[in-house]
């Protein structure tokens, strides 16, 4: 049995790595700056358990050094630090009654040119459970899916569309037979008409973005890691993008940003653009 992976020195070397309130702080502005998530007070474990090894691969022994590394090779290392420290945790059908509301409003509204922003989209979990739902409803509607996100890392993946078992799992089998295509080595894609109507970008959500063109908005599980000032700065930026009467659709433990802006409050977490 092995039970001294990496060897002594490996062993010593990880025991070493330590971060001070110091580097902590420089981590919390970069990223603050960068995408407005605001690190929790307490996110010394998790800074090194996410940055711990790309440290080791560089071959930097401490968290100071590698703040001054950041500082220096700062465009080409921003990214890897955003990637690293955001949480990109998302999956298929996730707030199921999300999907099942704005697939009913657009049966409903007989609607065929339908534009949907998911706003995070990290893996593109959330643009491709509206792409099955979509292509359910209209294989030859004009709906396109707009999935952005500030990791370019993220953006990679949910352009590359492959997944596992794991996320097969959260797809009903009708769907999974009808639009997915196995690849042959335990993961899937989709088939091309999804994969055309879905684009993907990286994009800030501290910026504008489109005005007046989306009829839904998914904006979910990413208000949290916000303070209240970039909170509404980007509920303004998604509104903007809305045409009136569209819908703003937020996490269910985040419907409390939603106070005080022109919407309609309808159920759990979706509202609509007077
Ligand atoms: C937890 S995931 C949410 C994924 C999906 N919306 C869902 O609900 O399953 C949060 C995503 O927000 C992204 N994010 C954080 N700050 C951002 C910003 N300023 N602009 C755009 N995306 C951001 C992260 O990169 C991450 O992929």
């Amino acid at each position: 049995m092995r039970t001294n992976v990496g060897g002594e020195a490996g062993e010593q070397k990880c025991q070493r790595l330590r971060i001070d309130a110091a580097a902590v702080g420089a981590l919390q502005e970069i990223l603050f700056k960068e995408t407005g998530v605001v690190l929790k007070k307490d996110s010394e474990e998790m800074i090194l358990s996410r940055l711990g090894q790309r440290l080791k691969r560089l071959e930097i022994d401490s968290f100071g050094q590698y703040i001054a590394y950041v500082n220096q090779h700062y465009f080409k290392e921003v990214n890897f630090l955003v990637d690293a420290l955001t949480t990109h945790e998302t999956y298929f059908f996730r707030e199921a009654s999300h999907f099942d509301y704005a697939i009913g409003e657009i049966r409903r509204q007989r609607k065929r040119d339908v534009k949907i922003w998911s706003a995070a989209a990290s893996y593109g979990h959330e643009a491709f459970t509206m792409a099955l739902l979509l292509a359910e409803y209209s294989s030859f509607g004009t709906w396109q899916i707009y999935g952005t996100d500030v990791s370019p890392s993220s953006i990679e993946r949910a352009r590359r569309a492959t997944y596992n078992q794991q996320d097969k799992n959260k797809i009903p089998d009708n769907l999974f037979d009808l639009f997915c295509v196995d690849k042959g080595d335990g993961t899937f894609t989709f088939r091309d008409t999804l994969l055309q109507r879905t684009i993907f970008e990286v994009f800030n959500l501290l910026t504008p973005y489109k005005s007046n063109f989306f009829d839904f908005v998914f904006l979910r599980n990413v208000l949290i890691y916000f303070n209240k000032g970039h909170q509404d700065k980007v509920i303004e930026h998604c509104l903007r993008a809305l045409k009136a009467g569209g819908f703003l659709i937020l996490g269910h433990s985040e419907k409390m940003a939603a106070r005080g802006f022109a919407l309609e409050a309808l159920s759990g977490g979706i509202y609509r653009k007077l």
